[in-house]
């Protein structure tokens, strides 16, 4: 895949969801190409998002978006085939869900997906280094999932920092993503730390011009990766 980094992903979870497929035609014909779907049980997280029939509508309003599938859930086996078949190109599963997370990696990409790893903000960046080599791509919670509009936690950015070092050392290539709390305030300092993937949510919707506020994000993710003067 050609990846012109960094990467703004909106998160749909705080769209307008009774014009979600309009919300969604705004942000490609605004530049995004990536589109974060989050995914909540309601056992794992405390809230209830919505499930592989959206993450389907989502795949028909664009068909050429990369959908990136947050997995909140508890026994995230028993979905990643539902979910793939719904259109998601990459899956990401909590390290904090998964007893057997190779096997899960596996299994993700035996349905023919990209594969990622989360993790929640009182995890520490050391588990992931047995699995850094099977995936595609990490995940840093920079708030503790289950809802939207929360306030970013400080500490996620010395987490990616130390990712991106870990990632140099053993001369691995998988992307680094943070969610969360990403903003006009802070989105510069996580691309400048090493982030290829920010997600954002209410930066994103909760504005009376989406158009406007992604242009003015994706400015500032890339004067923070040095891809702008
Ligand atoms: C939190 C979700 C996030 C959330 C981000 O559990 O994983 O993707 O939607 O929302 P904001 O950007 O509003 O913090
Ligand atoms: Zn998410």
């Amino acid at each position: 895949m050609n990846l012109d980094l960094p990467i703004l992903a909106p998160s749909i979870l705080a769209a307008n969801f009774s014009k979600l497929g309009e919300e969604i035609t705004t942000c490609t014909n605004s530049g995004i190409h990536w589109i974060h779907c989050d995914i909540m049980d309601g056992h794992f997280v405390p809230n209830i998002s919505y499930g592989p029939s959206i993450v389907k509508s989502v795949r028909d309003t664009a068909p050429e978006a990369f959908l990136d599938v947050h997995l909140m859930i508890e026994k995230p086996d028993n979905f990643i085939e539902n979910f793939a078949d719904a259109g998601a190109d990459l899956i990401s599963v909590h390290h904090e869900t998964c007893p057997h997370l190779h096997r899960t990696i596996q299994n993700i990409k035996m349905n023919g997906c990209m594969a990622g790893v989360v993790i929640n903000p009182a995890t520490s960046v050391d588990l992931l280094r047995p699995i850094l080599q099977d995936i595609d791509l990490a995940l840093i919670m920079s708030v503790n999932p289950g809802f939207g509009g929360q306030a970013f936690i400080e500490s996620s950015i010395q987490k990616v920092e130390y990712l991106a070092q870990i990632r140099n050392e053993l001369n691995l290539s998988f992307l680094i993503e943070i969610d969360g709390g990403v903003g006009k305030s802070n989105i510069a300092k996580l691309s400048e730390a090493g982030t290829d993937v920010l997600v954002a949510g209410s930066s994103v919707f909760k504005t009376d011009d989406i158009s406007a506020r992604i242009a003015e994000l994706t400015k500032l993710a890339k004067l923070g990766a040095g891809k702008l003067a």
